[in-house]
């Protein structure tokens, strides 16, 4: 007869305890780019509400600017690195194939040989990281997990191509994920679409690069209008389900964070979801590009430093991009 095995117990619920971001240091204005894909800084305001980026000096790599996020996160949270169980790093951009950049992170913060690794859900990682910590505490695996969203994606665009080089960004978020009496991340909303692999992609993998005469990078390419209808009309229908599910109404809903992809999806979006004018949005974009699964906790955090967020808002995220991956889910604001 089988040995019976004591299962696993964790908290009853979970919560965000502390989030932080952070920004490289070189703002990227539309005029530095718009020679090089004969464009114009109105055409791509226009068309995406970004003003400006910021691009990552050499010096601030992926691990540099997720110890920065997350050291902000801890502090805030009042947690300790040594408490952190498990780091969770979403990024399509750290470039060394193995190992984790999760573990480097990890044993820079000092965590007491946290289990780490990385996720690649491109755009929706963010929120497919908070509903595997908010599982994990619930589960009993870890009390406490790090989440990071990270991108270096300037070094994957081609800043010559008419189609990306204005959108895409850098920078890095982090989330403390924890134990709560009450509930205050809600059940995830989450999936993909394999159909449309080829939407957002690296052009060629790594055997086809250095199958080339001249090997360049590969970088990332996109079906622009294709990806724009496929978010503002799928996402809300999404976003609407995440509420749903969290037993939560439109108008209780105190702030939307999406990813940041585009101003006209966000507006969208939010014009879908028939959201009451009361709810604040996030449109960290202007000033931030597209930063990936950075996106949502760099806007967060922006919205708690204006005061457009408060801690103990209700709020929804939601997350998507290529896969086409996403996840959406309602959390209380730390
Ligand atoms: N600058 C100036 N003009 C441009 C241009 C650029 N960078 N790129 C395309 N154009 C022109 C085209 O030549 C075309 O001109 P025409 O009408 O005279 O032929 C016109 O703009 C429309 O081209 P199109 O390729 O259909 O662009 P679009 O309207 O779809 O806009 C995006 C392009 C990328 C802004 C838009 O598709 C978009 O925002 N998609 C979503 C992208 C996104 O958010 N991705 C992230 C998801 S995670």
């Amino acid at each position: 007869m089988s040995a019976a095995l004591r299962p696993p117990s964790g908290s009853p619920h979970a919560r965000l305890w502390g989030i932080g971001s952070y920004r490289p240091a070189r703002v990227v204005a539309n005029a530095e780019l718009v020679e090089a894909i004969d464009s114009s800084d109105e055409w791509i305001q226009q068309r995406t509400g970004i003003r400006e980026r910021r691009f990552a000096s050499p010096e601030e790599t992926v691990q540099m600017m997720s110890v920065a996020a997350s050291r902000q996160a801890l502090e805030r949270a009042g947690v300790d690195a040594r408490q952190i169980d498990c780091v969770v790093v979403a990024t399509v951009s750290h470039l060394l194939q193995t190992p984790a950049v999760a573990t480097a992170i990890a044993h820079e913060l000092g965590t007491d040989q946290a289990a780490a690794f990385d996720i690649s859900a491109a755009c929706a990682g963010f929120c497919h990281g908070i509903s595997l910590a908010a599982d994990m505490v619930r589960g009993g695996s870890a009390r406490h997990v790090l989440v990071i969203g990270v991108e270096r994606l300037s070094d994957i665009t081609d800043l010559t191509d008419r189609g990306t080089a204005f959108i895409f960004a850098d920078g890095a978020g982090a989330a403390v994920v924890g134990p709560s009496d009450e509930p205050g991340i809600g059940p995830v909303v989450w999936g993909s679409d394999g159909e449309q692999f080829d939407l957002i992609r690296t052009r060629e993998d790594w055997r086809d690069v250095l199958a080339a005469d001249a090997p360049v990078m590969p970088h990332l390419v996109m079906q622009g209008s294709a990806v724009f209808r496929w978010a503002s009309f799928t996402m809300a229908k999404v976003g609407l389900q995440a509420l749903d599910r969290a037993g939560v109404a439109p108008d209780q809903l105190d702030c939307f964070v999406p990813h940041q992809a585009n101003m006209r999806i966000t507006d969208a979006m939010a014009r879908a979801m028939k959201l009451p004018e009361t709810v604040r949005i996030a449109r960290d974009i202007a000033e931030q590009g597209n930063t990936s699964a950075a996106s949502i906790p760099l806007a967060l955090d922006r919205m708690l430093a204006e005061g457009d967020a408060r801690s103990g808002d209700t709020a929804l995220l939601i997350a998507f991009g290529a896969g086409l991956a996403y996840a959406a889910q309602v959390v209380t604001v730390p």
